[in-house]
């Protein structure tokens, strides 16, 4: 038999996530939303209350994490505000090449700081021409004695204002395709480096996105992750684990949105009943709630293989096009409980319909993440 109950340690993060969400998030969720402003505070708070870094090693000043509980925390306060949890849940897919291909030396030297501190970095692989096929990009690397010269640009790069370091992707030689890409830690006061265009996004506005332009950075040998060529993997495998985190942001979006619904049709009256007791919207409430259930287990099921030392890859896309295209559909529905209310700003759906989009494109779109499962399937 499969035991699915949490244990009192994943009971306490799950407390610990949703006390902290209700009273540092929920609150000021709509604010930020409408300010599209950087939520700093927050992330100071979220990093004292020992709710960052959660995946990476306790040796590296991380909370040691395993996906699986990780996910509890990230459900909690995704569901308060996922622009908000993505900012403080950022560090685990900008570092993730970093644990990949990092030796130890360059974990400590990189990962402790950051994480002691508080402070955030960013993930740099896609460019204007070079999105869903990332190994086409396009920014340079060139060998020179003991540095690299780095040039390119780089765009949709979230928390870029505000990160420490960067890992950045660039390529040796574009003929080489995937095979000429190298990682590089670059820090954020590195000479050449500035940040280009701020987006100004549909939903999940507190999530900072920008571009990041890199003209003759100069990057010591001894910051490129792994050999030469390596880089393209390292950017898959921290997106395994990223693709986890959306699905699970797609949970938590869901949830949010399900519950919201659910008190709203208990509530609502018309014909002189709660309209949650009309079988056509008694039936969405079902469906919702069973979205919400099999999104939450099909990301659990990714995380606990990723936990037990598996490749993960396949289960990874598909927990993630699945529970990003739940939360889209359960939002819209949400938006439709809620009648014309639901349309306004002054009710919680609307932003999570607009929050729900951006989790169906961004770390892959839910195309690219079918042709990994898909891919994946036809190679046995
Ligand atoms: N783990 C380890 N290795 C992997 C891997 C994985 N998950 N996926 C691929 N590789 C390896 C392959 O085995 C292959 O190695 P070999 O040649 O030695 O066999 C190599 O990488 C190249 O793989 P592919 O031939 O499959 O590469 P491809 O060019 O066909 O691209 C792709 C594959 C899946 C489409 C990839 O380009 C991709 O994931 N695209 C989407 C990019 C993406 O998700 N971007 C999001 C950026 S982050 C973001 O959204 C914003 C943010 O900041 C939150």
């Amino acid at each position: 038999m499969i035991d699915l109950s949490l244990s009192e340690e994943q009971k306490g993060l799950q407390k610990l996530a949703k006390e902290f969400a209700q009273k540092e998030i929920t609150p000021v969720a709509l604010q930020y939303d409408k300010e599209s402003t950087f939520p700093g505070d927050i992330i100071k708070k979220a990093h004292a209350a020992g709710l960052m870094n959660l995946t990476c090693p306790k040796e590296y000043g991380g909370l040691g994490l395993g996906l699986v509980n990780a996910s509890l925390i990230t459900e909690e306060l995704t569901a308060a505000c996922v622009a908000i949890a993505g900012m403080i849940g950022i560090n685990s897919l900008a570092c993730g090449p970093i644990l990949a291909g990092g030796s130890d030396e360059q974990k400590r030297r990189f990962l402790i700081p950051l994480n002691q501190s508080g402070k955030t970095a960013s993930f740099g692989l896609t460019e204007r021409e070079a999105g869903s096929d990332a190994g086409s990009l396009k920014t340079g690397a060139k060998l020179e004695g003991d540095h690299y010269v780095l040039n390119g640009q780089k765009c949709f790069i979230t928390n870029a204002s505000y990160a420490a370091f960067y890992t950045i992707f660039a390529t040796l030689d574009p003929a080489k395709g995937t095979k000429g890409i190298c990682a590089f830690v670059v820090p954020r006061e590195a000479q050449g480096l500035s940040i280009g265009k701020i987006e100004d996004k549909m939903g999940q506005r507190a999530l900072n996105v920008a571009e990041v332009i890199l003209e003759n950075v100069i990057v010591p040998r001894e910051d490129r992750l792994g050999n030469e060529g390596e880089g393209f993997k390292f950017a898959m495998e921290a997106l395994d684990e990223g693709r986890v985190n959306i699905a699970t942001c797609g949970v938590g979006i869901a949830r949010a949105a399900f519950e919201a619904s659910l008190a709203y049709a208990k509530t609502r009256i018309q014909f002189g009943k709660a309209i949650g007791t009309f079988q056509a919207l008694n039936f969405m409430l079902a469906d919702m709630a069973a979205a919400v259930d099999s999104a939450r287990l099909i990301a659990w099921y990714a995380g606990s293989l990723a936990d037990h030392g598996k490749r993960y890859t396949r289960e990874a896309a598909q927990a993630k096009f699945y529970a990003t295209d739940v939360a889209m559909r359960v939002t819209m529905d949400a938006v439709q409980i809620h009648g014309g209310y639901g349309y306004t700003k002054d009710y919680l759906v609307e932003k999570l319909m607009r929050d729900a989009k951006l989790t169906q494109i961004y770390e892959g779109t839910n195309q690219i993440n079918r042709m990994v499962a898909g891919g994946a399937l036809m190679r046995g």
